[in-house]
């Protein structure tokens, strides 16, 4: 067992280090691996290093590729073993571990072919069971794995170990959990191409590796993580497992991290600056966890929970509760984009301009409605000048059916001119295409044209026109693959530039604490730089930034600082509008817990936002779309 640094990580069964962001975790770790690559190299020895896949390593691979460039770190005394390779699959297949591995690190690296190992996922079924101990026997003989690299599934699955394999887990076939293909399903171009099977290292292999760093960024994982790390182990969570290895260490991001009780509930661990923030969040978390609205919490309800001190500094109860309860209350507003002619000063946003102009920033589209359906009507019908800027065109998650569809559509609709004959070239080319081919650059377009046409119905039973939705297809995407995304100069300057024109009061936006190599994470990502280069112009001064989120992500009553109410036909109009994006009903026969469809997921969050309300004793409505305050930058 890992002994706390602090009383605040009292819980902490594995030493856990939250760093700023995903880059400054990676620099520390490949510190880590540098120097003693380099150790070892000045006294004639290899280093063996276990890596992992997946998105969360990408980073620490390209901090290894630069010490390698431009600080002559040189891996050529360098052994690897990777923990796990999909079944079925050809080493040349874009998903295969194989050829990510070597797209993402080996190509840039010194490192001889003949040190790089990996299971080799096209063994027969019948002889994956010797091919898994020879592989087993090879790193053995190598001297075991020095430093073991690991990323952590949803289901709390390292490698591919998936809840229920045990403590003492060895190399070898599994089958892969439907919430892990369901994960991979973006990267297959659809969950029915995800395989079924893969080789991993087992739990017990992994627990033999001298030293093990895990890695894990965004709002995501933060459960899981949570989980691994304060709870019991079991192989309910294969990740727990690494409770008991002296030489384990995470390095996570500050959203990881959110759900670890220091950083969530930070007075049972120990005493806190009791800032209007924290007070507010632990009194709504007493009345969830104690039942009872806030304004019937008593003062035992505060002592037998660890928060006496809050009543010592800021009792009695009752007024401690009036106290929150206000300012709970002060959320909700039907007024989004500020009421005109109201005294503002408990209202979330300002009365003046009455007429705001306002930029929603749609990472794909489809993410606004979802996100935010019922909130855009509401600004629309309110006389303000919304905006709706789609940062991608989203034509990556279209799938080929759809595509041909629209492609078939235009050729019986367009006789002999230009448009048949591209319509004519994608149908070839969609004939053509193999298993898990990427798509053209004709088949791409018309796919963006599939979606621009569906965000623009969507809209209209938003009640948002033509004229004032952007489609800026920044390049990072046109040009990216899931998981690899690297936003540029243009991508910036082009957000930038909008800005600049449209000079909003408001900016909504979304992916602030997503997995950095998502799309919504990269797309927040691109417009803080934006705003950053706005910084100190006149308009600036009277630009406030909103995020929401999407229905994947739960919100806690106490991190919202507006909460838009919605009667029973706006919850209609929001699930009508987002029907119109036909293309991204979920194409997998698998139905996860009843609510497949995002639609539904959206509905159930909308509605779940509201009956946390209620149940802290404030008033009852159909459903709420909430939002928080990005900090004035
Ligand atoms: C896959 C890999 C794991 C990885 C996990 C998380 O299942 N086999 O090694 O940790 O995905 O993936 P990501 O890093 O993309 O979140």
């Amino acid at each position: 067992m890992n002994r706390p640094d602090s009383e605040a990580q009292q819980r902490e069964r594995i030493r856990t280090t939250i760093h700023a962001d995903a880059d400054a975790a990676c620099a520390v770790v490949a510190g880590e691996l540098a120097a003693l690559i380099r150790e070892r190299q000045a006294a004639g020895r290899t280093v063996v290093l276990g890596l992992a896949t997946g998105s969360t390593p990408v980073r620490l691979y390209r901090e290894l590729i630069r010490l390698h460039r431009e600080e002559k770190l040189s891996f050529r005394h360098v052994v690897t073993f990777n923990l796990d390779e999909y079944h079925g699959l050809p080493r040349t297949h874009p998903e295969s571990y194989w050829r990510f591995m070597h797209e993402q690190l080996f190509d840039h690296l010194d490192i001889p072919p003949e040190n790089i190992h990996l299971p080799d996922g096209t063994v027969p079924r019948a002889e994956v069971f010797g091919a898994c101990r020879a592989y087993e026997e090879k790193f053995r003989a190598a001297g075991g794995i020095d430093v073991q690299i690991l990323g952590i599934g949803r289901t709390g699955h390292i490698g591919f170990n998936e809840p229920g394999s045990g403590r003492d887990s060895r190399t070898r076939l599994v089958t892969l959990d439907a919430l892990t293909r369901r994960d991979a399903a973006r990267d297959f171009l659809g969950e029915t191409n995800v395989p079924r099977h893969a080789i991993t290292m087992g739990v017990g292999t992994i627990l033999e590796a001298r030293r093990i760093l895990l890695l894990a960024w965004g709002e995501g994982k933060a459960r899981v993580l949570a989980d691994a790390v304060e709870k019991t182990p079991t192989d309910a969570l294969p990740a727990s497992f690494l409770q008991g290895h002296p030489g384990a260490a995470f390095h996570v991001d500050p959203a990881a991290a959110s759900a670890l009780t220091r950083q969530c509930h930070p007075w049972l661990v120990g005493t806190v600056a009791w800032t209007p923030g924290i007070a507010r969040r632990a009194v709504v978390w007493l009345s969830q966890t104690v039942r009872k609205p806030v304004l019937k919490l008593l003062e035992e309800d505060y002592s037998e929970h660890g928060m006496a001190d809050l009543l010592t500094e800021q009792g009695p109860a009752y007024g401690l509760n009036i106290r929150i309860f206000n300012e709970l209350q002060r959320t909700i507003t039907g007024w989004p984009g500020g009421k005109p002619d109201a005294d503002d000063t408990h209202r979330p946003e300002r009365a003046m301009p009455a007429r705001k102009r306002v930029v929603v920033v749609s990472p794909e589209p489809s993410d606004d409605v979802l996100g935010m359906g019922g909130t855009l009507r509401r600004l629309v019908d309110q006389g303000h000048e919304v905006t709706v800027a789609y940062i991608t065109s989203g034509n990556l998650g279209v799938p080929d059916e759809e595509a041909a569809m629209a492609a078939d559509l235009v050729v019986e609709l367009a006789g002999a001119g230009e448009e048949t004959k591209f319509a004519q070239t994608v149908r070839r080319q969609l004939e053509a295409k193999t298993a898990f081919e990427g798509d053209t650059p004709e088949i791409r377009r018309l796919k963006g044209v599939l979606r621009r046409g569906e965000a623009r119905a969507s809209l209209q039973a938003c009640g948002v026109t033509a004229p004032h939705l952007r489609f800026l297809d920044l390049p990072f995407y046109e040009q990216g693959r899931y998981r690899q995304f690297r936003a540029g100069e243009r991508d910036v300057g082009t957000v930038a530039t909008l800005l600049r024109e449209v000079q909003p009061h408001q900016i909504f936006a979304t992916g602030h604490s997503a997995d950095p190599s998502s799309v919504a994470a990269v797309s927040f990502a691109v417009l803080r730089q934006a705003l950053a280069r706005t910084n100190g112009e006149a308009w600036r001064g009277d630009c406030r930034v909103w995020l929401y989120r999407g229905p994947d992500r739960d919100w806690a009553p106490a991190e919202i600082a507006m909460a838009v109410p919605f009667s029973p036909h706006e919850l209609t109009q929001k699930i009508q509008a987002i029907y119109h994006h036909k293309s991204q009903r979920s194409q997998s026969p698998v139905v996860a817990a009843g609510l497949h469809e995002a639609w539904q997921q959206a509905e159930q969050h909308n509605r779940a936002i509201a009956v946390r309300y209620d149940q802290l004793g404030l008033a009852e409505y159909e459903a709420i779309e909430a939002f928080e305050r990005f900090p004035d930058l």
